[in-house]
């Protein structure tokens, strides 16, 4: 599928070299949470728990799609990934429900990237057949508005991470 062209930037699929970028917004995602927040970017990547989100890019399910500026430069990115029963990750609640991440580059934000990342990133799910897509976020962000704007409806709290709340989308 080709780019869409929407106001000052575009939203696009990921590729492989988009990868950097998915680190770069993990760790924004990521340092929500106060605690990992007081790590610098390399020590909260290197954490188990969080590199799980985009390590072995490529595995069945795995989907990404990117913001730019018509230059070239990157602003976000929204990605999801299935996870397993045994190795779950933050927002998970099921084998077959892919768990969203996402992050805006600091001085791209309040722009309506984040909106339209999130918009692309749920039609692709649809297109894939998913039902559903989940993802965590911590209780107290600001994001909960934004995700509660696209039909993501609380479900509960994340068993690893008590702070964070689990959302879904049914599609
Ligand atoms: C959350 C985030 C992806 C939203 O992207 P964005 O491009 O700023 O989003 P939009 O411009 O489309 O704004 C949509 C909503 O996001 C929220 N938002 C805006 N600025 C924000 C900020 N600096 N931090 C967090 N949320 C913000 C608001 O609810 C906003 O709603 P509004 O338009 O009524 O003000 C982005 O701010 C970000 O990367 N924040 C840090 C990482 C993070 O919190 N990730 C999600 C947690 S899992």
């Amino acid at each position: 599928m080709g780019a869409d062209s929407t106001k000052d930037f575009i939203i696009r699929l990921g590729e492989v070299s988009d990868l950097p970028l998915l680190y770069l917004m993990l760790y924004e995602a990521a340092a929500a949470n106060p605690a990992i927040r007081q790590l610098d970017r390399e020590a909260a990547l290197s954490l188990p728990q969080v590199r799980k989100y985009v390590e072995g890019w490529g595995r069945r399910g795995d989907q990404a799609v990117v913001a730019a500026e018509h230059t070239g430069r990157q602003l976000g990115a929204a990605w999801y990934r299935l996870f397993t029963a045994q190795d779950p990750a933050y927002g998970f609640v099921s084998e077959d429900v892919p768990e969203v991440t996402m992050g805006v580059v600091d001085d791209a934000r309040g722009r309506g990237i984040g909106s339209a990342l999130l918009k692309r990133i749920v039609e692709q799910a649809r297109e894939e057949g998913f039902d559903a897509l989940s993802l965590s976020v911590e209780a107290d962000s600001e994001a909960v508005a934004l995700y509660e704007r696209h039909g993501f409806e609380l479900v509960g709290k994340s068993k690893q991470r008590p702070t964070s709340n689990i959302m879904i989308l049914r599609l």
